[in-house]
C-alpha cells in the first residue's frame, strides 16, 4: 500500500521535475485522545497518529531555490528563493514547507535548495492536523538529504517554530510530535514542558471496541482569533497565580487557585478546563496502563464538557456527534483538536458502531447541517521514510 503510494507519488514528481526524486517519505495526520489546549500551557496531551499521511517526493538541490508543488491545490509548480523567504509573506499552502526550510536555516542548518512534490489523505480543517503533516514530512526529509541527524523531537520543534512565526500561526507542539513520534498500536502520552515521552499500548479491536472519527466538515482556522484569545487569556491567569505555565498548578490547588482569581470569571473558566484537562490526561494513562479501557470513556466526556462549557470552543455540530453518540450507547465521545468545527471521536462498542454511524448521520440531516464523514481511527505509524 505504501510502497504503491510512494511510486504514484514519484512518478509525479519526475513529471513535474523532470528527474527521480532522491526519495519518498510520509508523516501522518493525528487524532487526539485527550489533553486539549494544555500543550501551551507545559502540560500533558495523548494524540495517536492517523493511517492519512501527507507524503512528499524531494530532491534536493544546491542553488538556493525551493520549488514546491502540491497534488491537491489547484497551481502549478512555485518556485522561491531560499535567501528571499521572509515570516508572513505567505498566506497560501506553500507557507507550511517554506516555512520549515526557513526554520531549519534560521536554527543554523545548510540547507542548499530542493524540489519537492507533496500529496496528502489528511483531511484539511478538520482538526486532524493536516498542516502538521505537511511540516513533519518535509523537515524528515530535509533531515535526511541534509544529513542533518536531527531527532523526532526536534523536527517537531522546528516545524512549530514554522507555524508559529513564518505561517504565524500560535499552534502549540502537540501535533508536529504527534506527526513525528507516535507509534503503531500507541497512543503517545507527551509531557509538552521537556517533551519527554511515553508510547502506551491502545489497541482498542483487541477489546472489541472502536475509536471513531466524525469530521463534522464545520472548517475551523487557528490563525483566526479565537484560538490565539484562549492562549492569551491561559498566559494571563498563569501570571495572576505567579506560576510559568498553568501546568504548575497542580489539581489539588485547583480550588485555591480559582479563590485568588477573584472576579475574573474568563480566566478562572480556562484555568479550570486546563488544571482538570492535565488530570484527566494522567487519569487516562493510569487506566489505559491498568487496562481499564473502557472507564476512560466517562473522561473523555467529562473532557467534552470541559471544552464546551469552561474553554468554550465547541460548536453546535461538535455537540450534536457527542450527544446523539452518548444517547445510542457510545461508551465516550468528545470533540477533538483545536476546536470551533473540525472532528470528534467516539469510543464504542465494536457491536454499536453502525448503529452510532446511522443515528449520528439522521441527526446531522435533521438538523440540516452537511453530511458528517465518520471513520475508525487505528493508532497508526508516524514519520518516515518510504523509499
Ligand atoms: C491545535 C494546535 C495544537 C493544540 C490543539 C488543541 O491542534 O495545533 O497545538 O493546541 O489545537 O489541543
Amino acid at each position: 500500500m505504501s510502497e504503491a503510494v510512494a511510486q504514484t507519488v514519484a512518478s509525479r514528481f519526475s513529471e513535474l521535475y523532470g528527474a527521480e526524486p532522491h526519495g519518498v517519505w510520509a508523516a501522518p495526520g493525528r487524532v487526539n485522545l485527550i489533553g486539549e489546549h494544555t500543550d501551551y500551557n507545559d502540560g500533558f496531551v495523548m494524540p495517536f497518529a492517523l493511517p492519512h499521511t501527507a507524503v512528499a517526493a524531494v530532491a534536493r538541490r544546491d542553488d538556493g531555490i525551493l520549488r514546491l508543488h502540491s497534488a491537491d491545490v489547484e497551481s502549478g509548480v512555485t518556485e522561491l528563493r531560499l535567501d528571499a523567504l521572509s515570516p508572513e509573506s505567505d498566506k497560501t499552502w506553500t507557507a507550511y514547507p517554506a516555512g520549515v526550510v526557513w526554520a531549519l536555516r534560521e536554527a543554523g542548518h545548510a540547507i542548499t535548495g530542493a524540489d519537492i512534490h507533496l500529496s496528502s489523505t489528511v483531511p484539511s480543517g478538520a482538526g486532524l492536523s493536516s498542516s502538521a503533516a505537511l511540516e513533519v514530512v518535509v523537515a524528515l526529509a530535509l533531515n535526511d538529504l541534509f544529513s542533518l541527524g536531527l531527532r523526532g523531537w526536534q523536527l517537531a520543534r522546528l516545524c512549530q517554530r514554522a507555524e508559529n512565526v513564518y505561517v504565524g500561526a500560535p499552534v502549540g507542539i502537540m501535533d508536529q510530535t504527534a506527526s513525528a513520534c507516535c507509534e503503531t498500536g500507541h497512543a503517545l502520552f507527551l509531557d509538552t514542558r521537556d517533551l519527554s515521552q511515553k508510547q502506551i499500548p491502545f489497541d482498542l479491536a483487541a477489546e472489541g471496541m472502536r475509536l471513531l472519527v466524525v469530521d463534522t466538515q464545520v472548517k475551523h482556522s487557528h490563525s483566526e482569533g479565537e484560538y490565539g484569545k484562549r492562549r492569551a487569556g491561559c498566559e494571563k491567569g498563569a501570571a495572576l497565580l505567579g506560576v510559568d505555565a498553568l501546568r504548575d498548578i497542580p489539581y489539588a490547588d485547583l480550588d485555591a487557585a480559582l479563590a485568588r482569581l477573584g472576579d475574573e470569571e474568563e480566566v478562572r473558566r480556562l484555568v479550570r478546563h486546563i488544571v482538570t484537562e492535565n488530570a484527566r490526561v494522567e487519569r487516562v494513562v493510569s487506566l489505559l496502563e491498568s487496562g481499564e479501557t473502557r472507564a476512560i470513556g466517562p473522561v473523555l466526556i467529562e473532557g467534552h464538557a470541559s471544552l464546551r462549557d469552561d474553554f468554550r470552543i465547541s460548536c453546535p455540530e461538535l455537540d450534536l456527534v457527542v450527544d446523539t453518540a452518548l444517547a445510542s450507547g457510545a461508551l465516550g465521545a468528545r470533540m477533538t483538536g483545536g476546536g470551533f468545527g473540525g472532528s470528534a471521536i467516539v469510543l464504542a462498542e465494536e457491536q454499536d458502531v453502525d448503529a452510532i454511524t446511522k443515528t449520528v448521520t439522521e441527526a446531522f440531516a435533521s438538523a440540516g447541517f452537511t453530511t458528517p464523514r465518520v471513520f475508525e481511527a487505528v493508532p497508526s505509524p508516524g514519520a518516515r521514510r518510504l523509499h
